[in-house]
């Protein structure tokens, strides 16, 4: 059964008491599993429905991070342009600092912004480096998170892309999943998650799931990565 309106859907981040990060990770796919084209294009899949849904939760958020793969492919601004509220700080995690340094995330509008590289080179005065100077291991997902609670960072979402979403959700950090499906089938590309392997059944998430119905016959799952809803074959046959 779907569920509508939304409210529900930001509960989760409206009543956060903030006493430790909320990670929620997003999601936006195809009905066959994929988040890109083969050549990188994802933009925008889920219309605009996905991108004001996409929107609210960085305006619900306290920091956004995505992976340098999706800097070099989308050029994302990273702000609350379609909702009202304010952008959230900009997070890009680039080790070796192939960010572009005209990239829109660096842009200068108040907010702030957080490279963890291991290149000190070219980034723009205010931008903070955050490298293994600090920690030694600061780009394990764990210690990533520390270092942006340690910040003031309490509710952070982690935008994309796959292989950022993935690194996070295998380390346990993600509480809430949200996986938007488009009503399209884009039959290759890449896939929306790659996670550890498993080999039984068994060993799959099983969340807790509330599905909504969006606009333009999206329908976004959101999964409580801290339940378990248990049901399914245990076991393979
Ligand atoms: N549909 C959607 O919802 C959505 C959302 C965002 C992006 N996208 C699409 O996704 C594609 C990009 O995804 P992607 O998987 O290729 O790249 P990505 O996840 O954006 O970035 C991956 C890179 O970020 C760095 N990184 C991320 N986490 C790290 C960690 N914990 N430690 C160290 N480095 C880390 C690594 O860079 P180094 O290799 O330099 O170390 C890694 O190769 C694009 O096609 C974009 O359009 C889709």
């Amino acid at each position: 059964m779907l569920t509508d309106p939304l409210t529900a859907l930001y509960e989760p981040l409206l009543r956060h008491p903030g006493s430790k990060p909320l990670i929620i990770a997003q999601i936006g796919q195809s009905l066959d599993g994929r988040i890109a084209t083969p050549t990188g294009k994802s933009r925008h899949i889920n219309g605009f429905a996905g991108l004001d849904h996409l929107h609210r939760l960085r305006a619900l958020v306290d920091a956004v991070v995505v992976g340098v793969g999706t800097v070099l492919f989308d050029n994302p601004e990273l702000t609350t342009r379609r909702v009202e509220g304010r952008s959230p700080t900009r997070v890009v995690i680039d080790r070796s600092g192939r960010s572009p340094r005209d990239s829109r995330w660096l842009r200068q509008d108040g907010c702030h912004r957080i490279v963890f590289s291991e290149n000190p080179a070219g980034w723009p005065e205010a931008v903070e480096r955050i490298g293994t100077d600090l920690e030694s291991d600061i780009f394990e997902p764990g210690k990533l998170i520390a270092a942006l609670a340690a910040r003031g960072h309490q509710r952070i979402l982690i935008e994309g892309g796959a292989t950022t979403v993935s690194r996070f959700i295998d380390a346990g950090m993600v509480d809430r999943l949200h996986i938007c499906l488009a009503p399209m089938i884009l039959g290759s590309g890449r896939s929306a998650l790659d996670l550890r392997p498993i080999d039984n059944l068994c060993d799959a998430l099983r969340p807790r799931v509330r599905p909504y119905l969006l606009d333009d016959g999206n329908v976004l799952y959101d999964c409580d990565l801290r339940s378990d809803a248990g049901g399914g074959p245990h076991g393979d046959a």
